[in-house]
């Protein structure tokens, strides 16, 4: 067990970055079978689903396309409910299969609304596809289709997550210590 401090608090690890590496392998085995047939479109949420994303795409071995959205929903370490989208779609999703790659899925606000506008945008299928869930805390009727791992509902850093900004090159993944 490695100990970081980041800012004013302290966190240790909790996943490592072989255990993380092993479930992305499980994500993109399903993605490749599903999917093989229905040129996906994947779009990456930035920032933190970067590292997630890019270890992902390496293993996808079907025809498809990457785009990216970047939002911000997290201030500390809480959410505050509301999304900003910062770098909006430029792609045309119209009868598209589109998979939203995300980092975490917490309460779910995040993902849920860019779904809904995905799919308001004329996209024949939306799925996501996120590294960690944590199902306590997420809304019941959001069921991400891809899931890398469940997690318990505490804050976490590393692997593309952060704390105000930091943390996010961490290669493993560190939970907070109370
Ligand atoms: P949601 O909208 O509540 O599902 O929150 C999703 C977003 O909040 C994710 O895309 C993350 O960027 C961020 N987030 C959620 N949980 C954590 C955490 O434990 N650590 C860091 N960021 C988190
Ligand atoms: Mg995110």
């Amino acid at each position: 067990m490695a100990r970081v401090k980041i800012l004013d608090k302290e966190f240790e690890t909790s996943i490592t970055e072989e255990t993380i590496l092993k479930s992305i392998d499980g994500v993109a085995d399903k993605i490749n079978a599903e999917l093989a047939d229905k040129n996906p479109l994947f779009v990456c949420v930035l920032n933190g689903a970067f590292m997630f994303a890019a270890d992902l795409m390496k293993r996808i071995s079907i025809p498809c396309q990457i785009s990216f959205v970047k939002v911000a929903s997290y201030s500390g370490t809480q959410t505050t409910g509301s999304v900003k989208q910062l770098i909006g779609f430029n792609e045309d999703v119209k009868g598209r299969t589109v998979v939203l790659i995300e980092d975490i899925v917490d309460t779910g606000i995040t993902i849920d609304g860019l779904a809904k506008q995905v799919e308001s945008m004329g996209a024949a299928d939306v799925k996501i596809a996120t590294m960690l869930f944590k199902p306590e805390s997420c809304r019941p009727d959001i069921k991400p289709s891809y899931i890398g791992m469940n997690i318990p509902n505490a804050f976490i850093v590393g692997y593309g997550l952060d704390y105000d900004g930091y943390g996010r090159n961490l290669k493993d993944i560190y939970t907070l210590v109370k």
